[in-house]
């Protein structure tokens, strides 16, 4: 009793058994329930990876099915709420409006708040995976002044996502099975990543009991910063405040500046030490996205091609071992899509959301479970006396 170790940024603290997400740094290798998340970028597709996820197998045919329609049965949201959109600023970030009411779900759904009830559990997961799509659609078309679209649940969730997102009442809306291909791997790519800041914080929020609405609020809110899930946005604003390829150099140079902050968006990890399996994908996603919409010789994309070329021949990011990491490419994509910057984040959290309610559950499950409680190394002041005011 008494003795701790002193570990900021826990970067040697297991906080938990887990048997979800297995990551090997050194090899660049991410697994799902064992299975490699290239194959399942491949060959699977987002809610298939979520049931794995939730449920620690790949589903029947049957099973998929009947997940998949309950998924949709809980697409729509309740519409009181549409209330809280309108109360928000039309320029609020999209992340501020989904913490608020995604947190505001245990004021709706108190049917599903009661985590001792395994029932009440099963409900509000399937409840925030469904949801989450419509909330960031919601946010989105609030912030631009257009009509909330409501969700269609004859289409699969990255179909429906962007439908919601880029529709409008007056006009008749077509996706593109190449752009919902690419929204899925997307949604895919960033389901879940072991115990990383934002999935340590719905696990800590969780172990005091709170309920999943709050747990999952606790989630976004962690991943909004520009080190975690907002890296994504600060690394287009990177691309395009650097613009031309010649300016490249000067970036790197301030990169391996120690009296710089700056960072290089997009690059590093702190559980990769080699090639993000994620990132690869991505690059390729990217190339058939800028195919399809002719824009293959977009500027930004030059640029990160470049960057990443000369950034990978670089002794100081080969010395640190910093590679490009799943959001150096992601934005590219985004944005050719069509979302603006401020959307990235918020489609990170709907992805995430299913890595999140899946750890949660396992947290839950865990009879090992107590509150998370870390302990801290006090350099503050000795005891002292305290001093009237008169005499201070
Ligand atoms: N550009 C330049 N130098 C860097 C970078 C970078 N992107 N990342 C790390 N370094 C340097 C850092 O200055 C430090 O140098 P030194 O040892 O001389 O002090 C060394 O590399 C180790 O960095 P660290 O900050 O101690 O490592 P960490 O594990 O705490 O940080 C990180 C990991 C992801 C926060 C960091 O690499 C970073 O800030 N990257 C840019 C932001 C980013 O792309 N984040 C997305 C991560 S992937 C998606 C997600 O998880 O949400």
């Amino acid at each position: 009793a008494g003795v701790f170790t002193h570990d900021p940024g826990f970067t040697s603290t297991s906080s938990c058994e887990s048997a979800i997400t297995f990551i090997d740094g050194d090899k660049g290798e991410l697994l799902h329930r064992g299975y490699p998340i290239d194959q399942l970028a491949e060959k699977s597709h987002y809610l298939e990876v979520c049931y794995l996820l939730l449920y620690g197998e790949l589903p029947t045919a049957a099973e998929l099915e009947h997940f998949e329609t309950t998924i949709t049965r809980h697409t729509m949201i309740h519409e009181q709420m549409h209330n809280f959109f309108r109360g928000f600023r039309r320029d609020a970030h999209p992340m501020a409006t989904m913490v608020g009411v995604v947190g505001a779900m245990s004021a709706f759904y108190h049917d599903s708040t009661d985590i001792t009830d395994e029932r009440q559990r099963e409900i509000a997961s399937h409840r925030l995976i469904a949801k989450m799509p419509t909330i960031a659609a919601m946010a989105y078309k609030y912030s631009i002044g257009q009509p909330f679209v409501y969700p269609r649940n004859d289409l699969d969730y990255a179909s429906n996502f962007l439908r919601m997102c880029f529709a409008v009442p007056a006009e008749e809306y077509v996706v593109d099975p190449v752009l919902s291909r690419a929204m899925d791997r997307i949604f895919t790519l960033h389901a879940d990543h072991e115990q990383n800041a934002s999935t340590s914080t719905v696990r800590l929020a969780s172990s005091s009991g709170a309920n999943p609405f709050a747990c999952i609020a606790a989630g976004i809110a962690c991943l909004w910063g520009p080190a975690h899930g907002g890296a994504n946005q600060a690394c287009l604003e990177m691309l395009k405040e650097i613009g031309t390829v010649d300016r490249i150099p000067e970036y790197i140079a301030r990169a391996k500046d120690k009296n710089d902050p700056f960072r290089l968006m997009g690059f590093g990890h702190r559980v990769y030490k080699n090639f993000d399996p994620r990132a690869k994908v991505m690059k390729q996603s990217a190339d058939e996205v800028l195919d399809l919409l002719g824009v293959e010789n977009n500027p930004l994309l030059q640029v990160a091609k470049e960057l990443e070329r000369i950034a990978l021949q670089d002794d100081y990011f080969a010395e640190k071992k910093l590679f490009p990491n799943v959001d150096f490419y992601s934005g590219i994509i985004l944005e050719a899509m069509g979302f603006p910057t401020s959307m990235f984040t918020p489609i990170f959290a709907v992805s995430r959301t299913v890595g999140w309610i899946s750890q949660w559950k396992e947290q839950l499950a865990d009879p090992a479970m107590k509150i998370g409680r870390p302990r801290q190394l006090y350099m503050g002041a000795t005891l002292r006396d305290y001093v009237e005011i008169e005499d201070r």
